[in-house]
């Protein structure tokens, strides 16, 4: 894309008898910044990180990269495109843990470690987070935040209209509370969109019925995926599926989420993206509680940014991320965005009361990370997981799913 306009400007200054001799003007810096943020709570985050790199980057132009759709799924494509062909954007999004390993075994991101030192990074950011960046002895991305995945976001009214005042104690519970909506009138009680949605869905239920050392074993090998507890959780997920929309596969996550602003569910389970998107989309009074039977267990995940290998624009993409990783940048970033700065020394002030309960649980709780967005699998693993439940969707058997989940791990397991 760039390349053609660089050719068309060249083609311009050659018809027009002007070459390079004759005019010194620099062309306009420009830092292209490719990202999935493209509306709601998620294009407000970006926008606000936009004016302070326009404050802290003088003289840099913000050229929006972005390719909507939840979780990246269409941006991850795109940018293997863009990679294939040679064009990578100055600099891109993407989640801190095994995702990000990819792009660092194909050499496409290039190596942070000097910048942390420059900017103080170790001294602000928690050391567990640290470790999860670092592969090989070098770092290469900075984070922007923490997001919290294993979350339940509620319509209270819906919930009151049924007689439900209060958060399920576990997760059999929450499910005679679906039952409850559902003999109340409520269709489908529980939101559910695409794929990998229903991953986290899923998610959710294997930390639930394996507990939190158990779960994090699926994605390193010491747990089993054929074995019963798993198949146990599989039952329980596909009770769940039973209280949603019929058409989940056909719905991203904010057309799910619009059924729960519309009081045609009573729940979502959504990463805290959702926070700021209901907000953003003119509904503050959600309620939320952390999915039943995950006790203090965070399912976290960290958006990052890179420097790609061959950014054009090398000193524009370094004060990017220098903006990134700053405090500034992280609060303006965060407050908008619904999750927490990565960073330590940003104060909770400003922040919403799901943000503030958040930053509370993140010191104290036992973390765990997340398939669907990266810290925990690659991407060919999350595109097989994927697969698994859309084929589910279409012949729903239990005993497959599980068959297919656990020959995924089986062949992407990294040792
Ligand atoms: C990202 C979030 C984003 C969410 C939904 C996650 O993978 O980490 O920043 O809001 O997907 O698109």
């Amino acid at each position: 894309m760039r390349m053609v306009a660089v050719l068309a400007a060249v083609a311009l200054l050659a018809a027009s008898g002007c070459g390079a001799d004759h005019d010194d003007t620099p062309p306009p810096a420009t830092v292209e910044v490719f990202t999935w943020w493209a509306e709601g709570g998620e294009k407000a985050g970006l926008d606000a990180l936009i004016t302070q790199f326009g404050t802290d980057c003088r003289g840099q132009r913000f050229e929006n990269g972005a390719v909507a759709g939840g979780a990246g799924v269409n941006a991850k494509q795109a940018l293997t495109e863009r990679m294939i062909r040679h064009d990578p954007p100055d600099t891109f999004q993407a989640h801190a843990g095994a995702e990000l390993l990819d792009y660092i075994d194909a050499g496409q991101v290039a190596d942070l470690t000097g910048y942390y030192a420059d900017w103080g990074l170790r001294d602000v950011l928690p050391a567990g987070l640290i470790d999860d960046l670092t592969v090989r002895g070098k770092i290469y991305s900075v984070p922007a935040n923490i997001h919290r995945a294993n979350v339940v976001w509620t319509n209270p009214a819906v919930l009151a209209a049924a007689g439900i005042t209060a958060p399920p104690e576990d997760l059999h519970a929450f499910i005679e509370d679906l039952a409850r909506l559902k003999a109340a009138g409520v269709e489908a009680p529980l939101a559910l969109g695409r794929d990998w949605t229903q991953l986290m869905l899923l998610e959710a239920v294997l930390i639930t019925d394996l507990g939190a050392d158990r779960f994090a074993g699926l994605f390193t090998g010491a747990t089993d995926w054929t074995s019963a507890p798993v198949a146990e959780a599989i039952g329980d997920f596909v009770t769940l599926l039973g209280y949603g929309n019929l058409d989940r596969d056909a719905l991203d996550w904010p057309q799910a989420e619009r059924l729960l602003i519309d009081g045609k569910a009573g729940y979502q389970l959504m990463g805290d993206w959702a926070a700021a998107d209901l907000t953003a989309k003119g509904f503050p009074g959600y309620g939320w509680f952390t999915f039943p039977g995950n006790g203090n267990t965070f399912q976290w995940l960290a958006d990052s940014f890179t420097l790609s290998t061959g950014a054009a624009n090398l000193g524009g993409t370094e004060c990017w991320l220098k903006t990134v990783g700053s405090a500034a940048g992280q609060q303006v970033f965060n407050q908008a965005k619904g999750s927490i700065p990565a960073r330590t020394d940003v104060p909770a002030t400003g922040f919403s009361p799901y943000q503030q309960s958040a930053m509370t649980d993140w010191k104290s709780a036992v973390q765990v990370p997340s398939c669907a967005h990266g810290s925990g699998c690659s991407q060919a693993w999350q595109s097989a997981v994927n697969a698994a439940l859309r084929a589910y969707s279409t012949a729903p058997d239990p005993k497959t799913l599980q068959g297919a989940l656990a020959q995924a791990a089986t062949r992407f397991i990294r040792s």
